[in-house]
């Protein structure tokens, strides 16, 4: 496995790179609003123990299947079995569906960042519902993903991954020191975030937390796959997975310190929750009014606030797009230019319908665009977290657990350099029963709950709509295993030494 031309050029790199990926809105926004909406501190020890049992395991088999096979997911997975193959089609084809629908929050980034001196408070539904805005801010920020992800990996993603992580570590730091200090409403936040009440946790909040681990880990969608695949040697698959899961869960905690003081802060001043946390709002609508409140300095922690959002974001998307680009470039045999600027078009047109079916639901308009009364982004997003990357993930472990065997896997990783030492029978273990089995059941009641949500009255009852998408997501499922099975099983999928550098 020597170094090829176009992997990472180091172990810090790579790990940049994954953090990279692994960091964005997940933890700067959905993990803080999932932790309000589960009861605060029991839902971050939930998320953390979910991280340690499934998180750190899945990765490492993910990065796993990527090294030993040096190629797109579609290969690595075939290299485990051929008939497992399918799975890879999965983890391209997720990650091309997320980019669509994350590309649109990307641009809200922009925007939110761009104007944050001119005051953003109040101005979100606005913006939302602009439709020209919103696909012209959506268009900046695919083209900065664009930019990086067509210099490849050593060159694009590894360089920029290396500058835009720390400056976003640093950023983020600065704004929980500054929350931490706005005094009134202070402690209100921080016994909220940090004083565990199990009352208010209830399963679903459990599975939220597991959901929650693996979208931030950036698990079950091929990322890891195709970032682990340009690395060798150089790396320790353990200590760069630890690394990776550490940031990812340090950026998740230390959002929840930006976050819970200054809005707490601002509630207790206006003596009102008007700061409130649900969904979308938290990010766009609260804090805004947050910063609005403390004048000048509000504009300024406004602008690195957002632009940090923003590095988070994009940094993310370059991944989605190298998923998908790292397979186009290999199957194919094209250059990465025209497989990074085809893909990114075919990203941009599907960010249109999704950004303004988003900004009409928001907006509360009548004859909104919605696919089972979902607005697109949520549509999107549902098909592709809910039911399919939890498959994604059970197979990552199921392949390493019971097709190629913990054993082989192991001895495949001692003869790489890699010994795991104490943590090698636990690994075995998990890898086979334990973590497959969470995962399993994140899918089993993450469908239920989508066919049988609960109403105003905690009743369970059916939802049409639940079923029809996830219908449709197992019609995806279905149509890339007859893909897979029909064109790619027996025919050569590529492998990294066929991008032409
Ligand atoms: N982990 C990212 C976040 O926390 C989102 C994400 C999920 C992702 N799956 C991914 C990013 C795959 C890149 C690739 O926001």
């Amino acid at each position: 496995m020597d170094k090829k031309k176009n992997g990472f050029a180091s172990g810090i790199g790579f790990v940049l790179a994954a953090a990279g990926s692994a960091v964005g809105l997940g933890n700067l926004w959905g993990f803080p609003y999932k932790t309000h909406d589960n009861g605060g501190a029991a839902f971050v020890l939930v998320y953390v123990a979910c991280v340690l049992l499934i998180g750190v395991v899945t990765m490492m088999c993910e990065i796993f299947i990527g090294r030993r096979a040096q190629a797109n997911p579609v290969s690595a997975f075939k290299k485990v079995g051929k008939n497992v193959g399918w799975l890879g089609v999965l983890a391209v084809l997720i990650p091309a569906f997320i980019a669509c629908y994350y590309s649109v929050l990307g641009g809200y980034t922009v925007r939110f960042t761009v104007n944050s001196f001119a005051g953003n408070a109040g101005t979100f539904i606005p913006f939302a519902g602009s439709g020209l805005a919103v696909v012209i801010y959506t268009a900046v920020f695919i083209g900065m993903a664009l930019v990086v992800v067509m210099a490849g990996v050593k060159g694009g993603i590894e360089a920029a991954s290396k500058v835009l992580m720390p400056v976003l570590f640093l950023i983020l730091v600065a704004t929980a020191i500054f929350s931490l200090s706005l005094g009134e409403g202070v402690k209100e936040g921080l016994t909220f975030y940090l004083k565990p009440d199990f009352s208010k946790l209830s399963g679903t909040g459990i599975l939220s937390a597991m959901g929650q681990a693996f979208y931030s880990l950036s698990l079950g969608m091929g990322a890891m796959i195709a970032y682990g695949s340009y690395t060798g040697k150089e790396i320790n698959l353990v200590k760069s997975t630890a690394m990776i899961c550490l940031c990812d869960t340090a950026v998740a905690l230390l959002a929840g310190f930006a976050i819970f003081p200054a809005v707490y802060h601002y509630n207790v001043i206006h003596g009102s929750s008007a700061g409130a946390f649900q969904g979308v709002g938290l990010m766009f609508q609260t804090l805004p009014l947050v910063f609005e409140d403390l004048g000048t300095v509000g504009k300024i922690i406004s602008f690195f606030f957002f632009a940090m959002v923003g590095i988070a974001a994009v940094t993310s998307v370059i991944s989605l797009l190298e998923v998908v680009s790292q397979f186009i470039i290999q199957k194919f045999r094209v250059s990465r230019k025209k497989a990074v600027s085809v893909l990114a078009l075919i990203c941009f047109a599907v960010s249109i319908p999704v950004g303004i079916s988003l900004g009409q639901v928001l907006g509360g308009k009548e004859g909104a665009i919605t696919v089972f009364g979902q607005n697109l982004l949520d549509l999107f997003d549902i098909i592709t977290n809910t039911v399919l990357m939890p498959v994604c993930a059970f197979f990552s472990c199921v392949t390493i657990g019971w097709i190629l065997g913990p054993k082989k896997a192991l001895g495949e990783m001692a003869e790489d350099g890699q010994k795991l030492g104490w943590f090698a029978p636990i690994f075995a273990v998990m890898v086979k029963y334990v973590t497959p089995l969470l995962i399993a059941a994140i899918e089993i009641f993450g469908v239920y709950d989508l066919i049988f949500p609960k109403n105003a009255e905690g009743l369970r009852i059916f939802s049409s709509n639940g079923l029809g998408i996830t219908l449709c997501a197992y019609g995806l499922l279905a149509i890339g295993v007859i893909l897979y099975f029909v064109f790619l099983r027996n025919t050569a999928c590529g492998t990294n030494a066929d991008e032409e550098a």
